[in-house]
């Protein structure tokens, strides 16, 4: 069932769990990311980054194809405009049928940052789309702020931003990083502002940079109060560690058999992260 992420996201709120969001960009990633959602009943979400919708699939190309996996699943599927930095990106996104947008304007001041996403979402509310605003520095891809302490979400400007935006669900920085730590590092969170946050929000909290966060990290960002878990980089790895263990084993292998056993290997990955964010079952 092809769906928008208010419903599942508010359900995950009332409930205390997460839904896992996977970085997806094609048909292969998409259809191994629902299959594992089959397989443990849960609601999920299909993220695609500006980046990747620019330089490899197109909203028009994979809008269809995301949407007909969605109805022929048992579960409930969301595609999410993943770090929609640009007005014109997202408008064409929700133009071409995205059910969910997330507004990365975090590059801006506070009051820049309300200025694009209250539009973003005036416009998303005409094709009943859900919207995801950020607030503070995930660090990584956005520069300078991997352990600055300035990129954590202040939690007075996380309420103002609701109440101003009137967005579906809240992007916060608590101490992760999109991309690989340095080997052997796990990130350090900040639960007492995460608290804070919801408390004073009551809103759907999203969490970035999933990957490498480690379990603790995760089951405990979910008790208190994270409802999306964002996975991008440890999903792709699963699909390198199986390219590279398919050609270990056999250099001559044909493409097609590699792409499908890729395809099959990476279901796994998304299965434990479900596991984790306790989503298993919460599909309805
Ligand atoms: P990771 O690649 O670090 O899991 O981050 C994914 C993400 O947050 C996409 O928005």
């Amino acid at each position: 069932m092809y769906v928008s992420m208010k419903e599942m996201l508010r359900r995950a709120n009332e409930g205390n769990y997460a839904v896992m969001a996977i970085n997806c960009f094609n048909l292969e990633t998409a259809r191994a990311v629902i299959m594992a959602a089959e397989l443990e009943k849960a609601p999920i979400i299909i993220d695609i980054v500006q980046e990747h919708l620019l330089t490899h699939s197109d909203s028009e190309l994979i809008t269809p194809i995301v949407k007909t996996l969605a109805n022929r699943a048992s579960v409930e599927v969301a595609l999410n405009f993943d770090h929609g930095e640009e007005y014109e990106y997202l408008k064409k996104a929700i133009e071409d049928g995205f059910s969910s947008v997330m507004v990365d304007a975090s590059r801006f001041n506070l009051e820049g940052n309300i200025l694009l996403t209250k539009k973003v979402v005036e416009f998303a509310s005409k094709f009943n789309v859900s919207v995801e605003g950020e607030i503070g520095c995930m660090g990584a891809s956005e520069g300078e702020c991997f352990t600055v302490n300035s990129m954590y979400t202040d939690p007075k400007e996380a309420k103002k931003f609701v109440e101003e935006t009137g967005i579906d669900a809240l992007a916060i920085s608590i101490g992760t990083s999109h991309g690989n730590y340095p080997d052997g590092m796990i990130p350090k969170f900040d639960f007492k502002r995460l608290k804070e946050i919801k408390e004073i929000t009551k809103m759907p909290l999203v969490l970035h940079g999933g990957s490498g966060s480690g379990e603790y990290n995760i089951k405990k960002s979910v008790e208190y109060g994270i409802n999306k878990i964002n996975v991008g980089t440890d999903f792709l790895d699963a699909c390198c560690e199986s390219t590279k263990k398919q050609l270990g084993e056999n250099p001559n292998i044909n493409f097609f058999t590699l792409m499908h056993q890729v395809e099959k290997d990476s279901i796994e990955k998304v299965r434990y992260y479900i596991k984790l964010s306790k989503s298993t079952g919460k599909s309805i």
